[in-house]
């Protein structure tokens, strides 16, 4: 998905530029580069590279590597990096409206995320990073979350009584785990194996191409199919950064991540589906899928999270769901 995306045709006034004058956009991510935003965040740089005949270099940065999970939008509001694409929930601190995405069950398909945000409200949400001097130019999916659990296996909310489980910092995720009896962890990422290992936790919820490219089921032995939460991407550009670009650059980029995250979206729905394959093949955890029926008792504990977001932010993000459309 992609916001004002202006024509194919760009005039190369770029090609104009003398070699100091190469424009270098700096992209920070978390994930590992086999991964559909890693994937997409190469073929991106690639692309714009060709196009541009070199003239303007996007710079990858996966893993966390130039910037923590913690520390990537400060050093995109700084300007230290021009471009990053956190999960919905890492924005809520800045824009807690957006932790509307992380509302348990709040969508059952990648459509519903894309129909939403393509909504009146959705595009409000989108617009909100324009008082932050950040240009929100897309979005990119990653998947639906499972609960993976060491001790025992989760099939109805009592079973996360008591369980420390890593989350990404949201207080509606907070809030998700709080309801159910568990200890929700705020954790770094790029840590969450270690803790696993140590038994600092004792499970996490996550797509399955994060859980399986970092590995977190060794030290996991039962899987939960719950499909309980949606995690994507918010492609993030520092603003005074994007207006000083050539408008014939801004059309490429739009242009160029057009056509990447169409791919970036078919690679995502894929790579899950076959994490998921790989991981029932491997025989390595136990795997169980919560039926509609169970997955009904869930959300019946989830109401009063609903009802506090309502009171907090108002009833136009809720109303706008799906679920409270039809
Ligand atoms: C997480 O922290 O679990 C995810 O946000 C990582 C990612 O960027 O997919």
């Amino acid at each position: 998905m992609l916001f004002g995306c202006q024509s194919t045709q760009y005039p190369k006034d770029y090609e104009q530029l003398g070699e100091d004058e190469r424009i270098v956009i700096r992209f920070s991510h978390v994930v590992g580069e086999d991964t559909p935003k890693g994937l997409a965040a190469r073929k991106f740089a690639q692309l714009v590279k060709d196009r541009s005949n070199g003239y303007v270099e996007v710079q990858v940065f996966p893993n966390g590597f130039l910037y923590k999970d913690g520390e990537e939008m400060e050093a995109l509001l700084q300007g230290d990096v021009q471009m990053i694409a956190p999960a919905t929930s890492k924005v809520t601190e800045l824009i807690p409206e957006w932790s509307v995405i992380d509302l348990p069950f709040a969508f059952n398909s990648y459509e519903e995320v894309h129909k939403y945000i393509a909504s009146p409200v959705g595009k409000g949400l989108s617009s909100k990073f324009d008082n932050h001097g950040l240009l929100m130019l897309g979005m990119w999916d990653n998947g639906f979350k499972q609960i993976s659990n060491r001790d025992h296996p989760i099939l109805k909310p009592a079973d996360l009584h008591n369980l420390k489980i890593r989350i990404m910092p949201s207080e509606i995720l907070e809030k998700q785990f709080i309801s159910l009896g568990a200890i929700p962890q705020k954790i770094d990422f790029n840590t969450v194996f270690t803790h696993l290992e140590k038994s600092d936790i004792d499970g996490q919820e996550n797509t399955l191409s994060n859980i399986t490219s970092k590995n977190l089921h060794y030290h996991q032995n039962y899987l939960t199919i719950s499909d309980h939460g949606y995690l994507g991407y918010l492609l993030l550009m520092n603003k005074e950064f994007w207006d000083k670009l050539p408008q014939s650059i801004q059309i490429l980029i739009k242009d160029t991540l057009k056509e990447v995250s169409e791919w970036e979206m078919e690679q995502a729905k894929k790579t899950n589906g076959e994490k998921l394959a790989e991981l029932e093949d491997c025989q390595c955890i136990d795997i169980y899928r919560l039926s509609d029926e169970e997955k009904q008792a869930w959300e019946k504990d989830f109401k009063p999270i609903y009802d506090y977001f309502t009171v907090k932010y108002g009833e136009k993000y809720i109303k706008a769901l799906p679920k409270y459309k039809e």
